[in-house]
């Protein structure tokens, strides 16, 4: 699927409304972009118990990795934020293991306010298999 750089954000925020969040009601959406122009789309899941939890940029990446995907050109991360939301550290180790350090990364706020950034930016100086 290929859409500009606005429907991608228009799909990330109306990707809001699936988040399962009845503990925080803070939605998270993310729409993750292969390679080859597939869309993966993620919404966090809470849970009971609620370590459990799972983040929508996690859930994007999971679904997308479980079908073989590997390689990837963008990530869209959006929230009802009042600055375009900033993803948890968790989160940020996930991509490392995933994304190029400049591949893009949009980060959206609920007015459609953008932050455009990469994991270079994100998560600097971080962990990866290169140190093993
Ligand atoms: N959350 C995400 O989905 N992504 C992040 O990067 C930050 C936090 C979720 C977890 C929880 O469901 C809710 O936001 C509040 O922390």
């Amino acid at each position: 699927m290929t859409l500009s750089q606005a429907e991608f954000i228009h799909l990330t925020q109306e990707n809001l409304s699936k988040a399962y969040v009845p503990y925080s009601h803070f939605p998270v959406s993310a729409v993750l972009v292969t390679a080859d122009d597939e869309v993966y789309t993620g919404i966090n899941i809470e849970n009971a118990s609620f370590g459990l939890s799972n983040c929508g940029e996690r859930t994007a990446i999971f679904k997308a990795v479980s079908e073989g995907k590997r390689n990837f050109k963008h990530l869209y991360i959006a929230g009802n934020t009042a600055e375009p939301i900033s993803p948890c550290g968790a989160c940020r180790q996930v991509m490392a293991e995933f994304f190029a350090p400049e591949m893009p990364i949009t980060l959206i706020s609920e007015s459609g306010e953008t932050k455009e950034t990469n994991l270079h930016e994100l998560l600097p100086y971080s962990f990866s298999e290169k140190q093993m």
